[in-house]
């Protein structure tokens, strides 16, 4: 069996992917030891785990030095790639949304809105189907600051618990697209290394 390399995305993702891949039955040892390390072998399985950021596993997979990849939804549609999307694994579950401060209103006046966000891609996708024109800010984290510091009208962000928006003094006022983790393979694996990759997929789609 040719082995396979995995890109996994690090950080909220990766707790509930070792679960995935526990259930599914893979010794994840070398996923729960204390280390630094950024390539981990599955001891009884012929896959290798590599730990990535978000955006990097979509790099990865559509380049083919991985087959496999976990990424969220957001990502993929913030940056997309050539990659067939499998499964949808269902954890890390949250939605884009468009939040505002409480009492404003964003549709209220003609002039050009400002919309702070980690997500430019999806948000001007979002206003130009709208026909809307807005002016997107790119922030790299604690998008929430925009409208709090008067940089900005509107957030598009991720909503999980929607504790960040209360507690900042937002409210979501549209929801926009619904994420969740998703495994996705690179075109050519499949079709060269079918067998082993419909294994992996039908492990976890069974792990479900
Ligand atoms: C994400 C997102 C929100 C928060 C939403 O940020 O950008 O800020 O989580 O979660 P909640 O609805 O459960 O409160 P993250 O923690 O990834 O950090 P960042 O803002 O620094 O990117």
């Amino acid at each position: 069996m040719k082995r396979l390399r995995i890109a996994v995305t690090k950080g909220r993702l990766l707790e509930d992917s070792v679960a995935l891949f526990e259930k599914a039955g893979l010794d994840c040892a070398a996923l729960k030891a204390d280390t630094r390390k950024l390539i981990l072998p599955i001891a009884d399985y012929p896959l290798d785990v590599i730990l990535a950021k978000a955006p990097d596993v979509l790099t990865y997979v559509t380049h083919g030095v991985c087959d496999l990849g976990i990424v969220g939804r957001d990502t993929i549609l913030e940056h997309g790639g050539s990659f067939y999307e499998m499964l949808d694994l269902g954890y890390g579950a949250c939605r884009f949304a468009l939040a505002v401060r409480q009492g404003d209103d964003f549709y209220g006046s003609y002039r050009t809105r400002r919309v702070a966000t980690k997500y430019p891609n999806v948000t001007k996708r979002y206003f130009a189907e709208k026909g809307m024109d807005v002016e997107t800010i790119k922030i790299e984290g604690s998008v929430e600051l925009g409208p709090i510091l008067g940089l900005s009208d509107a957030i598009m962000d991720v909503v999980q618990t929607g504790t960040t928006l209360k507690e900042n003094g937002l409210v979501p006022i549209e929801d926009v697209a619904q994420i969740s983790a998703r495994l996705i393979a690179n075109p050519a694996s499949v079709k060269l290394h079918r067998a082993e990759v419909l294994d992996f997929v039908e492990k976890c789609e069974a792990a479900l």
